[in-house]
């Protein structure tokens, strides 16, 4: 039996370009990876069992127990790599990221997946085939293999990992419900297209990464960081669900350095001065009514990994 634990991200710099061809958009994404994180454990299953899956946690209700989640196309696409036809694997999720919630819950999952089965198999897949298989089962997916800070590429699969200095200090507010990860993009385009600037990958300049954000990161200075925390899906997800400017605004007034939607939202993360500080902010946001639940959490720390 093997244990993954493996964080959630927020993205510090979100830039979108263009709708391209294939459906996806170029993306500046600057990931950072949280401690609140899931565990999944992957044990031996009986012959001709396949994979299965459990879940536990506040949200295990609404987490899909099918083939369709990523944990278990994580196990299936790593034995097919493999040659191994079909796989008898026990998954187990124990739950902790919000579902749906913009910090990459599902694709953390299938990241540790991949890790979990790589191990229970003793397959000793190289880090490189990892990466692919998981860019094959989402865009997130290889940040949560690598965690610590990152700057995604092409639609955030290619990653650079990046300089940081310290530890930052953040608060999550968690939404009631999630939000459609295509279907915010999706708004995104139709806000850039009301607005007459055109949503194509031709329209929209390509992102950069912001040199002052990286500055920030690599200098651990949390007021420049959060100065410069950008997320171009923002003003979509607030379209969608315009409750969270009282989420933004709630742990803002209660002290938080910055605040901003994280990914495809509907969770807002709020970066805090200290520790303490960020447990004032998720008491005050618990407090506000304008969230489910709020945690406070620290970052970066590394991705996915077998607990001993
Ligand atoms: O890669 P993943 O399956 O997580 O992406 C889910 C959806 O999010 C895509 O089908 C697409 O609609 C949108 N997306 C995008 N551009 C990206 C990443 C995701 O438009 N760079």
């Amino acid at each position: 039996m093997i244990t993954v634990r493996v964080p959630a991200k927020v993205n510090v710099q979100l830039g979108v370009g263009g709708l391209r061809a294939d459906g996806f958009h170029d993306l500046a994404n600057v990931f950072f990876a949280v401690a609140l994180g899931d565990e999944v454990t992957a044990s031996a299953g009986a012959p001709g069992e396949g994979v299965t899956l459990t879940c536990t946690g506040p949200d295990a209700a609404v987490v899909p127990l099918d083939g369709s989640n990523l944990a278990a196309r994580a196990a299936r696409l790593l034995a097919a790599r493999h040659g191994m036809a079909d796989p008898d694997v026990r998954l187990h999720i124990a739950k902790a990221i919000p579902v749906a919630g913009g910090m990459a819950g599902g694709s953390a999952d299938g990241a540790a997946a991949l890790v979990a089965c790589d191990a229970l198999w003793q397959l000793a897949t190289p880090v490189a085939t990892l990466l692919e298989l998981a860019a094959e089962l989402g865009s997130d997916v290889p940040f949560a293999l690598l965690g610590g800070v990152a700057l995604g590429r092409g639609r955030g699969e290619i990653l650079d990992p990046l300089p940081v200095t310290g530890t930052f200090h953040w608060v999550f507010a968690v939404a009631d419900g999630g939000l459609s990860t295509p279907a915010v993009f999706r708004e995104c385009d139709r806000l850039r297209e009301e607005a007459g600037t055109g949503s194509g990958d031709t329209d929209v300049a390509t992102p950069d990464a912001d040199p002052a954000l990286l500055a920030a990161l690599a200098d651990g200075d949390a007021v420049a960081l959060a100065g410069a925390l950008a997320n171009d899906l923002q003003s979509a997800a607030l379209s969608l669900r315009p409750s969270l400017a009282a989420t933004l605004r709630a742990g803002t007034e209660a002290g938080a350095l910055g605040a901003l939607v994280s990914g495809s939202g509907p969770t807002c993360a709020f970066l805090a001065k200290d520790a303490e500080a960020a447990a004032a902010v998720a008491d005050a946001l618990r407090a506000s009514g304008t969230c489910r639940t709020a945690h406070a959490t620290h970052g970066p720390v590394p991705g996915a990994t077998v607990l001993p």
